[in-house]
């Protein structure tokens, strides 16, 4: 089959397509054959050198995958060859297959396509597991989700209407419109204007319950000051820095909380709790059209890989930059 080697620690250039040898289905693994994968932020950090795969998943980049079962390894239950599903990978997306751990596989909703569908799972289960699950966010709640336009942050802010919940969203100036046609409720452009002091204006000086926070150093300070009495940050991403110096007081006298958490390293007993819940959960409100994965609008293929990583590094989509296989 063909595959995106990352042939040295690099730029976009260190990706090239080649001609690998086929993965077959263990005990529990399903072989499926790809039809759509989805960039992710973790993807460029692995091809740089610093984000290693798991030692049980294949060296090929890609945390997400759209397609059709090939084969079942022994002891598969549940699945059948030929229906169209989609997996959450610990890599290997960029690929022509793929083999999966039955865990972590999920069913196609009704009428999505093999692009919609490669969408879903590493920005959705990203979005579900820390914003519900981890930070247990309620109907009626305020959350600041950063990086709106991101993959995970434009699954973030509707999940987050969905849930009943005043949404407050940073973004940079000309994806402004497209956050709040997602359904935000303050889009604020967080290279012209504080976003704590914006979110204190638009909430009586409350501040908001919870923040989805993936920027990390730079945001430290403003997170915490937006906060709420009883707030919860979850830190998911340190696309701006990882060093802080903090005022722990602030923790004491506003009984604030910080959560962090990576998905990809998770055991297959977390994954499974993770997909069976989004699947009874999240998935029959994409069939019936309440929820849908956004896609930047340029696609690629397999071959133009490198560029699609530069588009992404660029910071120029807005939500999942795909890749056709
Ligand atoms: N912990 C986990 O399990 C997990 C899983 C999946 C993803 N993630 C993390 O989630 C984040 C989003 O990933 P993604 O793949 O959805 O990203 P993405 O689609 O590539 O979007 C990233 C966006 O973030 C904004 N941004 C980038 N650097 C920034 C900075 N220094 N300050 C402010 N904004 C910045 C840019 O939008 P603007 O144009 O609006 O600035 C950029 O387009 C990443 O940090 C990723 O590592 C974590």
């Amino acid at each position: 089959m063909k595959a995106v080697v990352i042939t040295k620690a690099g730029g976009p250039e260190v990706l090239e397509i080649r001609e690998v040898s086929d993965p077959a289905p263990g005990a529990g693994q399903l072989l499926i054959d790809i039809r759509a994968t989805a960039l992710n932020r973790a993807d460029l950090l692995q091809r740089q050198g610093h984000y290693p795969p798991p030692a049980d998943a294949p060296p090929y980049p890609g945390l997400e995958c759209a397609g059709t079962i090939n084969a079942l390894g022994e002891s598969v239950t549940g699945w059948t060859v030929g229906q169209r599903v989609m997996a959450l990978l610990g890599g290997g997306g960029y690929a022509e297959k793929v083999v999966v751990p039955q865990e972590s596989v999920l069913p196609i909703p009704e009428g999505l396509s093999w692009a919609e569908a490669a969408a879903i799972p590493e920005a959705w289960l990203t979005a579900y597991s820390n914003m519900i699950e981890i930070g247990r966010l309620q109907s009626g709640e305020r959350v600041l989700i950063h990086a709106g336009a991101s993959g995970v942050g434009s699954a973030a802010i509707q999940l987050a209407k969905w849930r009943g919940a005043t949404v407050f969203s940073t973004v940079s100036q000309q994806k402004v419109e497209g956050v709040r046609a997602l359904g935000a409720d303050v889009v604020i452009d967080y290279k012209q204007e504080n976003f704590a002091e914006r979110v204190l204006e638009e909430s009586d000086g409350q501040g908001v319950d919870l923040i989805l926070d993936f920027i990390g150093a730079p945001y430290w300070d403003d997170n915490l000051r937006a906060l709420a009495l009883w707030g919860r940050l979850v830190l998911v991403g340190l696309m701006g820095g990882r060093e802080v110096k903090a005022n722990l007081g602030l923790f004491l006298s506003k009984k604030l909380s910080v959560h962090g958490s990576t998905l990809r390293d998770r055991t297959l007993e977390q994954k499974q709790r993770l997909v069976a819940a989004f699947t009874r959960e999240v998935l029959p409100a994409f069939a019936s059209g309440q929820l849908r994965p956004i896609l930047d609008e340029r696609q690629f293929t397999l071959n133009e890989v490198a560029e699609a990583h530069r588009y992404m590094e660029a910071n120029q989509n807005f939500g999942k930059v795909i890749l056709l296989i």
